[in-house]
């Protein structure tokens, strides 16, 4: 099964920015893990990250066009495109949305995001490892739909 793990603006900095909030995982770090778990989990993990909102939304065509499931960290543009939010409305297959910081526990303008209402769920606050669990997720949802 095929999942795109996307990762939105800035992410390609972790492990350097914020490491207070984000920690000290780099993004090579975090590609790793996802692979990693990929593998041992049996699913064919492609995992992006873009500065750029037009290259997300493509990525979002492509997996809506494959019924593809789909890990996604929006970062800051969870706030407020709603050109992601629309292009995760057309995916056919689940959609986890993580977030490696509680936003819920930050400034308010991040307490909200526009793409949680066409999430299947959302992962926040758990570090890195809320990709690792999103895709345990999405392996236990094709295990109990085989
Ligand atoms: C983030 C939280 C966002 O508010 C922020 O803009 C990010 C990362 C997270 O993973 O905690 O860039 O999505």
């Amino acid at each position: 099964m095929r999942v795109y793990v996307l990762n939105g603006p800035n992410l390609g900095r972790l492990g350097t920015r914020q490491v207070d909030v984000y920690g000290v995982t780099s993004y090579a770090g975090l590609v790793e893990l996802c692979e990693t778990t990929g593998r041992d989990l049996g699913l064919d993990v492609v995992v992006r990250q873009t500065d750029a909102e037009h290259e997300l939304l493509g990525w979002l065509h492509t997996a809506a066009d494959e019924g593809a499931a789909v890990v996604l960290n929006p970062a800051a543009w969870s706030h407020y495109s709603i050109a992601v939010r629309d292009a995760c409305a057309m995916l056919r297959g689940p959609l986890v949305e993580v977030h490696i910081s509680n936003i819920h526990a930050r400034e308010e303008f991040r307490h909200h995001s526009v793409v949680s209402a066409v999430a299947t769920g959302v992962i926040c606050g758990l570090g890195v490892d809320g990709y690792r669990l999103a895709l345990h997720h999405l392996a236990d949802r094709r295990d109990q739909s085989a």
